[in-house]
């Protein structure tokens, strides 16, 4: 347990490159593991959940190596030639590496077991496990689907259309995964679009993904068992570890800061229209495109916010985002009301009752129900001055800590340590742009 301490701070100023981004980089380990010959990757996410796809990619037989910091080399084994894992395989904290795994070895001659830390082992596996069923994989799960679980691959991998219950990118880049080694074509149709990284990373490795609207929604196609060749790749900063210091910069009065690189896929920038509803003053520069993802540097200068309404249909572009925007909330003049946040219970932790009990505990006014939340914005500054329980979500801990940058009075997070899950180096990058977090 590593307990922090965020005090406030005087303006932010200064350039900042946040670390790669986590989505991106999962997909990145495990297309290049699938493609013959080698794959350069730059800029890899060096936190823990990706480390732990690294691993299972290994365990699964391709070779992963680490040339320098965030400069990665992965040699493939082309679509279908996966090897049995000889041990468990242990995704830590990672939702995302779990499920997207389970889809790569479902169309596999395989058995694997997988299993997580104690926040993954209360996830839900179920959404995965039942499109991956009707591709002929066995899955066997504890109760409510939970990890950890067995998994026998399907010996004749079936091609599916599979309409997504849910909007997420997890379950349809499983599904997607699988599909690469099932004979012909594997379609989802997602009612909401969800970030398309992995469409956009089999496409630029050469797999046929054909993507179309229809009346059910958005559908994307792979046709499957292509030969893929390693290719490089550059992965963009994480939009969703920039929104940490974007929003301290926000509510700091006086902040300037420039964060480098960021990537700004439209999937996933659902918070920078919100903050710019608000008020924000936030600006594109120096607009480029890397391995088919857009990215940009991104300025932000602090400003008042004012209270918005954020409607159900923007909530897969800022999934991860809502613990963030509840705190530059608490700085806006007026309610900022989020609409559709069901799926915020069954992430890292309950997001939703966790940031509820945290922004009351320091002084914030709020209502939430089953899936929405108010947040009662004011001009005051918050008074702060609480301790906080992470409860293994990195992205709890670094709310508050940025929270903690502009109350009256310091936050404490009881634990850090998960922070490394998905942004190592928090808080010396924090610091650098003029926070003052301190660990005890
Ligand atoms: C992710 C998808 C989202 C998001 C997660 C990363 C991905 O999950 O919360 O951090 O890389 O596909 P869901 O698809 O389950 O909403």
């Amino acid at each position: 347990m590593t307990r922090l301490i965020s005090a406030p701070c005087a303006g932010l100023k200064g350039s900042a490159r946040v670390p790669g981004d986590k989505s991106i980089s999962h997909r990145s380990l495990m297309i290049g593991a699938l493609a013959l010959g080698e794959t350069r990757i730059e800029g890899l996410l060096e936190g823990e959940d990706v480390l732990r796809s690294a691993a299972a990619m290994r365990a699964l037989g391709a070779s992963v190596h680490q040339d320098g910091p965030g400069r990665w080399r992965v040699s493939g084994r082309g679509i279908g030639g996966l090897a049995e894992p000889a041990d468990i395989l242990d995704m830590g904290n990672a939702g995302t590496g779990a499920r997207l795994l389970m889809g790569l070895v479902a169309t596999h001659p395989l058995t694997a077991f997988f299993t997580g830390d104690a926040s993954l082992r209360k996830r839900p596996m179920e959404r995965v496990a039942l499109p991956l069923r009707q591709m002929g994989a066995q899955i066997h799960a504890r109760q409510g689907g939970r990890l950890p679980l067995a998994l026998i691959g399907a010996r004749e991998p079936m091609p599916i259309t599979y309409t997504l219950p849910v909007a997420s990118a997890q379950i349809k880049s499983a599904v997607l995964l699988a599909g690469l080694n099932a004979p012909g074509a594997t379609t989802v149709i997602e009612p909401e679009p969800t970030r398309d990284h992995t469409e956009l990373m089999l496409r630029y490795f050469g797999v046929d993904v054909r993507v179309v609207q229809t009346p059910q929604g958005r559908a994307a196609t792979v046709i499957g068992q292509p030969e893929i060749e390693g290719r490089d790749i550059r992965v963009p900063a994480d939009p969703s570890s920039a929104a940490f210091p974007m929003v301290a910069a926000l509510i700091r009065p006086g902040s300037d800061i420039r964060l480098e690189n960021v990537g700004i896929n439209p999937h996933r920038i659902g918070l920078i229209e919100t903050l710019v509803e608000m008020g924000a003053d936030i600006a594109f520069e120096n607009r480029r495109e890397q391995a088919g993802e857009p990215i940009a540097d991104i300025r932000v200068r602090a400003g008042r916010l004012k209270g918005v309404t954020v409607p159900t249909s923007r909530a897969p572009s800022m999934i991860d985002e809502y613990p963030i925007l509840s705190m530059a909330a608490a700085f806006a003049d007026g309610p900022t009301r989020m609409e559709g946040l069901a799926e915020l219970r069954v992430k890292e932790s309950d997001r939703l009752a966790a940031i509820v009990r945290g922004l009351k505990a320091c002084g914030v006014e709020l209502e939430a129900g089953d899936d929405f939340l108010v947040v009662q914005g004011s001009r005051t500054a918050p008074r702060g001055g609480a301790e906080i329980e992470a409860e293994l979500d990195h992205r709890i801990a670094m709310s508050f800590l940025v929270l903690g940058t502009a109350t009256r009075e310091p936050i404490a997070i009881d634990d850090g340590s998960p922070i490394d899950t998905s942004f190592p180096g928090f808080a010396v990058l924090m610091n650098a742009l003029g926070a003052k977090i301190r660990g005890e």
